[in-house]
């Protein structure tokens, strides 16, 4: 404007009314976009996203966010001193709306030990906010922001050290909706994948120390959704049901790993690439999501099952806690996927697979000492991971094999375990587990294999399983 007021030169004048037009046009909009009226932000905690906004004007909003220390479960058995955003890890999701003047008020616990801020990536100002809004304990600050750009944000603690204060919880998200909405979906689910830096390792029971030379290394002893093992698991498992679409807003508060976020059994249909708003890429197995980053993945559930949300970064999955469930029930869709349809002897000698009329090849006859052996070397293939070698299994996370009640007391459940998979609680000799084992794609006879196997080693006394003891439970599920 100024450079225009200044111009003397004539032959500008058109273009001069041109843009005085587009300017009236331009305020006139603005108009519309004025801020009418103030609310109080609804915030959720994870996996649950507050509904979404059908404002068509921005307002003003105002945030409460409470800070807390406090001493939480990390995994079964293991406690850890999280700092929270809200008092969970990860903190309260938060949602406005792009234009929306925010009054944010961070007020932090009389007893707390610690200060703490909030750097919001949504804002547009130094710190994120963190430079306008550090908060002794007892004490609260307010500052705000206007919500310049939508987007999926993350929002953590930015007082030193930092990356002490995120490594210990202090992270979540704020979603500003574009203006014109996101397209609705049937669910929407919040999750929110972070390491955690302990003295012990993965496992190791008892409140559980930040251990600051494991966060320096990149090391972490759990990579976890949503703040601890096992929390999207099970019971607490995310669920749709069949020919639902579902919207998944995904957090990556690091500290230091870049996440590899893959859905087992789906393909996003829909990536909002690093948390951005155009949805910019389709049909896409794993989305990368930088440390201190988004993204914002949409796809239809079309068959019913359990769908594991992993870091395809495998044995953060597997062995450090990065492992999620979504429940799809409904019917079965056979002309997507037709489950097992048929099982056979595969004889690569005898010129690959071999079917005689129609029917299976007879599994060839092991002697009890054969299937023993044969059952070692399919549970170091299957089970060892997690049970462990020698079966002692992991305190807190891996239930034991090896002189196990729970086990030895009942051997068509154990079968049914391995079949079929198990999660929720159980309690083995006196000690409670509450992890996931998924059931093990491996056929009758193998099965009866490794069981026959676990139950004449480490110290297990004896008993055998037959391949028709394993079909009899399969039929029965
Ligand atoms: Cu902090």
């Amino acid at each position: 404007m100024k450079n225009i007021h200044r111009t003397r030169n004539p032959f500008r004048f058109n273009s001069l009314i041109l843009f005085l037009s587009a300017s009236l046009i331009f305020t006139a909009c603005q108009a519309n976009e004025e801020i009418r009226g103030e609310e109080y932000a609804v915030l959720t905690h994870a996996p649950a996203v507050p509904a979404s906004i059908e404002r068509d004007y921005p307002t003003k909003v105002i945030i409460e966010l409470e800070t807390t220390e406090r001493v939480g479960r990390l995994a079964d058995g293991v406690e850890y001193t999280f700092w929270t955003f809200g008092g969970e890890v990860p903190g309260k999701f938060i949602r406005v709306r792009e234009g929306d003047l925010v009054e944010f008020h961070l007020n932090n616990r009389p007893d707390s030990k610690m200060p703490h801020n909030i750097d919001l990536h949504a804002v547009t100002g130094p710190g994120g906010g963190a430079a306008s809004s550090f908060t002794a304990p007892g004490k609260g600050t307010i500052f705000s922001f206007t919500a310049l750009n939508p987007g999926l944000f993350i929002y953590h603690c930015a007082t030193a050290p930092v990356g002490m204060h995120i490594a210990n919880g202090m992270y979540g998200l704020i979603l500003v909706e574009p203006k014109e909405g996101f397209p609705p979906v049937d669910r929407e689910y919040y999750v929110m994948q972070s390491e955690f830096y302990t003295g012990g390792a993965y496992g190791e029971g008892g409140l559980q120390p930040f251990d600051m030379g494991k966060a320096l290394l990149e090391t972490p002893d759990y990579v976890v959704f949503n703040g601890s093992v096992g929390s999207l698991t099970g019971d607490n498992a995310i669920v749709a049901n069949v020919g639902e679409t579902v919207r998944l807003f995904v957090g990556n508060a690091g500290p230091n790993l870049v996440s590899s976020f893959h859905v087992i059994g789906e393909i996003f249909d829909i990536v909002y690439v690093e948390g951005g708003t155009v949805a910019n890429q389709k049909n896409v197995q794993s989305t990368l999501i930088p440390a201190g980053g988004s993204a914002i993945v949409e796809f239809r559930v079309d068959v019913p099952g359990t769908f594991l949300l992993v870091d395809h970064s495998i044995f953060r999955a597997f062995n450090k806690g990065a492992l999620g469930m979504l429940t799809v029930h409904g019917e079965q869709q056979p002309e997507i996927y037709s489950g097992l349809q048929k099982e056979r002897v595969y004889l690569p000698e005898g010129g690959g697979i071999q079917v005689i009329q129609g029917e299976e090849l007879p599994v060839p006859v092991l002697s009890g000492a054969e299937k023993i052996e044969e059952g070692g070397r399919l549970y170091s293939q299957n089970c060892a991971a997690c049970h462990q070698p020698e079966g002692q299994g992991i305190a807190g996370a891996f239930p034991p094999l090896a002189g196990s009640d729970y086990l030895l007391a009942d051997s068509q459940r154990a079968i049914g375990i391995v079949v079929n998979g198990l999660s929720g609680p159980i309690v083995v000799n006196g000690e409670t587990y509450n992890g996931v084992m998924p059931g093990v794609l491996l056929s009758d006879s193998d099965i009866a294999n490794i069981l026959t196997f676990v139950l004449n080693s480490f110290g297990n006394e004896d008993g055998e399983i037959f391949a028709e003891d394993v079909a009899r439970v399969r039929a029965q599920h």
